[in-house]
This record gives structure tokens, C-alpha cells and sequence, in this order.
């Protein structure tokens, strides 16, 4: 494979408009724009948790190109990353989407440069496609069908015996095969930086000293944790899990920005974050989703910048396999 570009965190915010507002006084601006603007503020659930309270709508990746899809409104306020907002845009061509930062990337996205998977597939003839949403559009446009972590097992199996390329996702691809019982799927390497930081020596600890409380994971995270994890599931489906399971204490290895969310869906439970390899990181944070903040989500409402335009030709061969998607998960 030729060589892929150096993954690491992303470059630093470009210096901001001193707004010299109060958070209170961002709140009510951005609710206001809201109206005026006859927008929608979809949110994943890796933003940080005053943003995702002011969202109109929360999810995984599944759930938030379903409310892109379906949104009425004028303008779509996208607090994500730029794969996501794309996805919206995609769906959307008539649509404004905007985002608070254009530079909020993904390493797993970041990883597939289009060109370089064309070249890649180009070994796989006969091959059906199957990308993970975290891929930019030109890779959406080489793709057959899109998946996210909620349905890829049930997409692959839908396929049934077809010879079958997976990516961008290598550890997401291992989790699909053994769930599809697809020994045979053919993955491309890439990772997701926050994911790949766990330690399964530090998860060991933290087990040992809290015996009841039960392990779940993003199948973003590599084999050393998912091994010891007695559910793993999207981002909407470790959520659901930890409000309706009997256990009262979770240790949670996915991006911590979950925990907001989680701990209002389980009030009382105690969550903990799974430990990176280097405890005086924050490298539980995905520094691309951390990049949106809310005076930048009030700058891109006010200024309806920066948007997130797709050149039409790639638009409509991305948009084939995200429709299959949507249809495939109803
Ligand atoms: P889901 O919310 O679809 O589980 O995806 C997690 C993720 O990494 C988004 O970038
Ligand atoms: Fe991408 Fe990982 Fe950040 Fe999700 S958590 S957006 S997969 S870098």
C-alpha cells in the first residue's frame, strides 16, 4: 500500500474574534439565530456538553444523517465533525450547512485519501465497498454501500456471500467480521487515534478494583479491549445499554464526551472513563471534536460560515451508497 500521511492531532485553532461575550449571553444569541434563521443544530455525542445541550437533536452517526436527512429546516448547523456535516451536505444539496470549525477533521477519514484507496481497491476486483461514514466524500463516491457502528454487522450480512472490501476502520472491520462470521472481509489499516489510545493493562486495573462493574466499548477501540468488554455498540447503543442494564457502575471506552449524555440517560450510575496508555494525556478527547466551542458555533450562525460545500459530481456518486445506508437501516 503507498504510504499514508502521518496521523496526529490536528493543527491549532486559528486565533478567534474576541466575542467578549458571556456564556449566557452566547446561549441566548445562538437560540435566537436559531429562529432567525430557520435552523437546525444537530449534535454527536463527543461535543462538549453545553454544546450538545443546545442542540435540537443528539446522536450517533446513524441517527444524525437520519435527522439530516429528514430536517426541514433552511439551515443545518452541524456540531461534529467534517464527515458528518458533509454527509448532511450530501443529503442536502439545496440546504446550508455550516460548522463551527472547518478544520474539525478525523484520523480515520484523514487516513483514506481517495486517491490513494482508488489505487488500493484497484487489487480487490469484484469486490463490494463497504465504508464506514468516517471517510470523506470522494471515498464515499468509490463506495458502494455506507455503514456506521450501528449497522455495519447487520449491512455486511445483508450482503450475504458477496466478496466484500471494509474501510476505512481496521478494528470496526475485525469487530463485523467475527460478528458476520466474515473471516474473509478485506480491510484497509486505518485507526481513530482516540480509540487506539486505551490500555488494556490500565482497563485491567480499573477491573480489578471495581469488580461489579461491567466493561462497554466502541468497536473503534482495538482487540485488547473489546476482549474484556461485555457490550459493545455505537455511541446512541452504549448509552441505551448502560440506562436499561441492572448494573449500577460502567467503565466506558469510547470518547469521554459521552458521559454527558449517558449520565443523564442513567442518573445514579457511576461511569468511568477507560484509561489511555498515558494517564497525563487527555487522549480520551477527540482533539477534532474539541475543536468546536460555543462562541465558534455562534460565529458560524451569525456569519453562515464556514460552510461545507461538495462539487456536485462527487455529491451524486456519494450520495448512491449513503441512500443504500438509509434504506438497509430502516
Ligand atoms: P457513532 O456515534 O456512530 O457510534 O460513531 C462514533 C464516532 O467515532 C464518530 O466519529
Ligand atoms: Fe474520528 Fe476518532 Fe474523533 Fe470519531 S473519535 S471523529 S473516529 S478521530
Amino acid at each position: 500500500m503507498d504510504k499514508l500521511p502521518v496521523i496526529g492531532n490536528p493543527t491549532p485553532p486559528a486565533p478567534q474574534e474576541d466575542l467578549g461575550m458571556t456564556p449566557q449571553e452566547l446561549e441566548d444569541g445562538i437560540k435566537r439565530l436559531k429562529k432567525e434563521r430557520n435552523a437546525v443544530i444537530l449534535a454527536h455525542y463527543y461535543q462538549e456538553s453545553e454544546i450538545q445541550d443546545l442542540a435540537d437533536f443528539v446522536g450517533d452517526s446513524l441517527q444524525l444523517s437520519q435527522a439530516a436527512a429528514k430536517t426541514q429546516a433552511d439551515v443545518i448547523v452541524f456540531c461534529g465533525v467534517h464527515f458528518m456535516a458533509e454527509t448532511a451536505k450530501i443529503l442536502n444539496p439545496t440546504k446550508i450547512v455550516v460548522v463551527p470549525d472547518l478544520e474539525a477533521g478525523c484520523s480515520l477519514a484523514d487516513g483514506c485519501p481517495a486517491p490513494v484507496f482508488k489505487k488500493w481497491l484497484e487489487q480487490y476486483p469484484g469486490h463490494t465497498v463497504v465504508s464506514y461514514i468516517n471517510c470523506s466524500a470522494d471515498v464515499k463516491a468509490l463506495s458502494d454501500v455506507i455503514c456506521t457502528s450501528s449497522n455495519a454487522v447487520k449491512i455486511v450480512k445483508a450482503l450475504g456471500d458477496q466478496k466484500i472490501v471494509f474501510a476505512p476502520d481496521r478494528h470496526l472491520g475485525a469487530f463485523v467480521a467475527k460478528q458476520a462470521n466474515r473471516p474473509d472481509l478485506v480491510f484497509w489499516q486505518g485507526t481513530c487515534i482516540v480509540h487506539e489510545t486505551f490500555s488494556e493493562k490500565r482497563l485491567l486495573e480499573l477491573m480489578a478494583k471495581n469488580p461489579d462493574a461491567e466493561v462497554i466499548a466502541h468497536p473503534e477501540c482495538h482487540e485488547g479491549i473489546l476482549r474484556h468488554a461485555n457490550h459493545i455498540a455505537s455511541t446512541s447503543g452504549l448509552i441505551d445499554y448502560a440506562k436499561k442494564s441492572p448494573k449500577q457502575t460502567f467503565i466506558v471506552a469510547t470518547e469521554a464526551g459521552i458521559l454527558h449524555r449517558m449520565q443523564q440517560a442513567a442518573p445514579g450510575k457511576t461511569l468511568i472513563a477507560a484509561p489511555p496508555e498515558d494517564e497525563t494525556c487527555a487522549c480520551n478527547l477527540c482533539p477534532h471534536m474539541r475543536r468546536n466551542t460555543l462562541e465558534k458555533l455562534y460565529l458560524c450562525m451569525r456569519d453562515l460560515s464556514p460552510q461545507v460545500d461538495v462539487p456536485e459530481a462527487t455529491r451524486v456518486r456519494a450520495l448512491a451508497p449513503i441512500q443504500r445506508m438509509l434504506e438497509m437501516s430502516a
